[in-house]
C-alpha cells in the first residue's frame, strides 16, 4: 500500500499538468496547498492511511456519520491504483481522511471527511491537495468530485469549479414481471460475463472519457453474474448495466446504452432479476429538470423511479470535453457515482 519512492517524488514534482481551467492562479493556489499538506502549523500530520488505521477509520467514518456511501469506501479500497489519507494528530487521533481514485485522464476526489472537532483549521484543504496531487501524479488532467452543500466552499477556493448536480432515482419497491419491450432488429440482452469485458471496457472508455475499468470490475467481482449486456444483430454492445446489492437497496449501475429502447429493455430485465419488494436506486448525471436534461430521467420516471437531487460535480483542471460519440450514461457507477 505504501506510496515508493518514485511516487513520492512524482507527488513533489508533477503539479502542472495540462491547461488548467482557472488559468495560473489555480496552479499557484495548488502549490500554496501543497506546502500546507507537508507541513501543518498545529503539527498534524497527513500521511497515506495504513491498515493498522482500519479501526480508527471506522469509527471517524461513524462520527461524520459516513460523508459518503459507507459501502463505497470496502469497495474502492480493493481498486488497483486507489489511494487513502489520513490526518493524524501529534496524540495519535486520526482527526481526517481522503480517498484518491485514478480513472486515467479523470481522477476522482473522494470520502473528504474531518472530526466535528478539528473543523475550520484547514485540514480539509490539505487532504484534497495531498489527493489533488496524487491523481496528477497519476496522469489526471481533470480531477473531478461530488460535493456536499457544506464543502463547496472549500473546493472553490482550491480552484474547483461547479458542473453539474446528480440526480437520485429510487424505486421504493421492485416488482418481478416487468413487461421487456420487445425489438424487432435483433437485439438482445444476456447476462453479463467475463469474456464481454475487454469489448465492454473499450465502450465504456469511449463513452465516458476515462477508464472505469477497475471500478467496474470491482463491481463485477462482488456480484458475479449481476451484470447485464444488449448486443444488436450483428453482435456489437449497445448498453449494458450492473446491479449490485451491499445493503438492502439494490444499486443499478453503471448503465449505459445506445438509445431509450436498449435501455428500457436493460433496465427492464434489471428489474425483472432483483429481489421481489427491495428497494432500487439509479444515480443519474445531471438535474432532473433543465434544458440540457438527458434521457434517462425521463425513462426512469416511466418505470416509476422518484427522484432527488443530490451533490454537484465539480472540476479541477482541463473541462471534460463534451460527449461526442458513444453511448448515453443513463447510470453512473454505483458507490464512486462517476
Ligand atoms: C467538508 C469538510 C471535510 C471540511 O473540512 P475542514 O477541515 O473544516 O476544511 P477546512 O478547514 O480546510 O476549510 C473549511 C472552512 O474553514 C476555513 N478555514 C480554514 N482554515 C482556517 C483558519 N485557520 N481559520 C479560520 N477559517 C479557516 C476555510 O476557508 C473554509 O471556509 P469555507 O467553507 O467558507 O470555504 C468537513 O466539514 C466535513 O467533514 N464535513 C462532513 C463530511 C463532508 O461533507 N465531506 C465532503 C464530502 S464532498
Amino acid at each position: 500500500m505504501a506510496f515508493t519512492t518514485r511516487e513520492d517524488l512524482d507527488l513533489e514534482g508533477k503539479l502542472e499538468i495540462g491547461a488548467r481551467r482557472s488559468g495560473p492562479r489555480a496552479v499557484s493556489e495548488t502549490h500554496a496547498a501543497e506546502a500546507e499538506a507537508r507541513a501543518g502549523a498545529d503539527g498534524t500530520r497527513v500521511r497515506e492511511m495504513r491498515d493498522s488505521d482500519l479501526e480508527r477509520v471506522l469509527e471517524l467514518r461513524s462520527v461524520v456519520r459516513w460523508s459518503a456511501d459507507p459501502w463505497a469506501f470496502d469497495l474502492l479500497r480493493g481498486m488497483r491504483g486507489v489511494r487513502w489519507a489520513v490526518a493524524e494528530s501529534p496524540r495519535g487521533s486520526l482527526s481526517g481522511m481522503v480517498g484518491a481514485v485514478p480513472l486515467g485522464e479523470i481522477g476522482i476526489l473522494c470520502q473528504l471527511a474531518v472530526h466535528d472537532g478539528y473543523r475550520n483549521m484547514g485540514l480539509g484543504r490539505r487532504l484534497s491537495s495531498w489527493a489533488i496531487s496524487y491523481l496528477r501524479s497519476r496522469g489526471a488532467a481533470t480531477v473531478r468530485l461530488y460535493s456536499t452543500r457544506g464543502a463547496e466552499g472549500l473546493y472553490r477556493s482550491l480552484g474547483f469549479e461547479a458542473a453539474t448536480p446528480r440526480t437520485v432515482y429510487r424505486l421504493e419497491e421492485a416488482r418481478r414481471g416487468v413487461r421487456a419491450p420487445r425489438r424487432t432488429d435483433g437485439h438482445r440482452v444476456s447476462t453479463l460475463v467475463f469474456g464481454d469485458l475487454p469489448e465492454l471496457y473499450g465502450v465504456d472508455r469511449w463513452s465516458y472519457g476515462a477508464d472505469r475499468s477497475a471500478l467496474i470490475l470491482a463491481t463485477l467481482r462482488l456480484h458475479p453474474g449481476w451484470g447485464l449486456v444488449a448486443r444488436d444483430s450483428s453482435g456489437r454492445i449497445k448498453g449494458y448495466l450492473v446491479r449490485s446489492s451491499l445493503s438492502l437497496t439494490t444499486r443499478i449501475g453503471p448503465f449505459v446504452a445506445a438509445d431509450d429502447e436498449v435501455a428500457r429493455l436493460l433496465l427492464a430485465s434489471a428489474l425483472d432479476a432483483s429481489k421481489e419488494g427491495s428497494p432500487v436506486e439509479v444515480t443519474v448525471p445531471g438535474p432532473a429538470a433543465g434544458l440540457a436534461v438527458c434521457p434517462a430521467h425521463a425513462l426512469l420516471r416511466e418505470f416509476g423511479f422518484v427522484g432527488r437531487e443530490d451533490r454537484l460535480r465539480m472540476e479541477l483542471g482541463e473541462a471534460s470535453p463534451p460527449r461526442l460519440s458513444g453511448l448515453y450514461h443513463y447510470g453512473t457507477t454505483p458507490y464512486l457515482a462517476t
